[in-house]
């Protein structure tokens, strides 16, 4: 299932590692993820940082996000997937949504993320899954043999997806829908903007079905700078308007995704 970064062939489990016929060796770590990332991607984009990593996990453990893994799950459970298939999870981060999908489904979950801090961390919670320090942009998965790929807010890459998915496999996108963390943008930028919807237009996939999922929960001060810290205006906002939203006690916020469901196209 696994294939080597370097040379394209099969990987085979030996006891703490994974090599290929060409003896490209990649070892198990201690946690027991695999790094199948070469130097050369790691140098264009290591993924989200630390500190971001570890605000993500703290928000996503304290079940902010527990809806949208329902949700996820009930898509998985529609679409009469065989058992044992192999179900990807593209840019995994620490693998909360992973971690439940894995404790209540029949499925073989891998996890891949090019952040090795968001990666690591998933190891150590994680019992039985597949955790690949990897690029979505190489994925290191042997062609036509992934039933499943879903991905939350995390970049994709239609070519790669389409090359490791089974035929009639599915692509579940979750993206920002208009109102996401809206009350959060009130309070940092002047004029707040409403997310705009972006569906893909490809060759390889087809939109089987267009959902939203959208709900309040009341967010305390330690939730507030979490969400902050793992979103991209951890980036762009300004220390004024950073400082006045992390004054904020209490916070009533809007979670608004789009989830789509994309069938490759044979
Ligand atoms: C916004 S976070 C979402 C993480 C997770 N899906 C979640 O919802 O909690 C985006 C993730 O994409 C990862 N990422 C960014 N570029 C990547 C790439 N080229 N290949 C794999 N993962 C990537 C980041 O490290 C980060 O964990
Ligand atoms: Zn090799």
């Amino acid at each position: 299932m696994l294939m080597c970064p370097k040379c394209g062939k099969k990987l085979y489990k030996t006891d703490n590692s994974y090599k290929c016929t060409n003896n490209h060796t990649y070892d198990i770590s201690k946690e027991g993820y695999i790094n199948l990332l070469l130097a050369n991607q790691k140098k264009q984009n290591s993924g989200d940082n630390s500190i971001q990593v570890n605000a993500r996990d703290t928000f996503l453990n304290n079940g902010f996000y527990y809806e949208l893994t329902l949700k996820i799950m009930q898509i998985i459970k529609s679409l009469n997937i065989e058992k044992n298939s192999y179900i990807l999870d593209s840019g995994c981060g620490t693998a909360y949504y992973l971690n439940i999908l894995n404790s209540n489904l029949k499925f073989k979950f891998i996890g891949i993320d090019i952040s090795k801090n968001a990666i690591k961390k998933a190891a150590k919670k994680n019992i039985a899954d597949l955790l690949i320090v990897a690029s979505i942009t190489n994925i290191p998965i042997l062609s036509n043999s992934v039933s499943l790929i879903y991905n939350i807010f995390s970049p994709y890459d239609l070519q790669e997806y389409n090359r490791v998915l089974i035929n009639n496999g599915y692509f579940v996108n979750i993206t920002p829908n208009e109102k996401h963390l809206y009350e959060i943008k009130d309070i940092l930028y002047e004029k707040p903007y409403l997310n705009t919807n972006k569906f893909i237009d490809s060759n390889y996939f087809e939109i089987m079905n267009k959902t939203t999922l959208t709900y309040q929960k009341t967010l305390k001060n330690a939730d507030i700078i979490n969400l902050f810290t793992m979103t991209p205006y951890f980036y762009k906002t300004n220390e004024t308007s950073k400082e006045k939203l992390f004054k904020i006690d209490k916070l009533e916020v809007t979670f608004d995704f789009n989830v789509t469901i994309y069938k490759k196209r044979n």
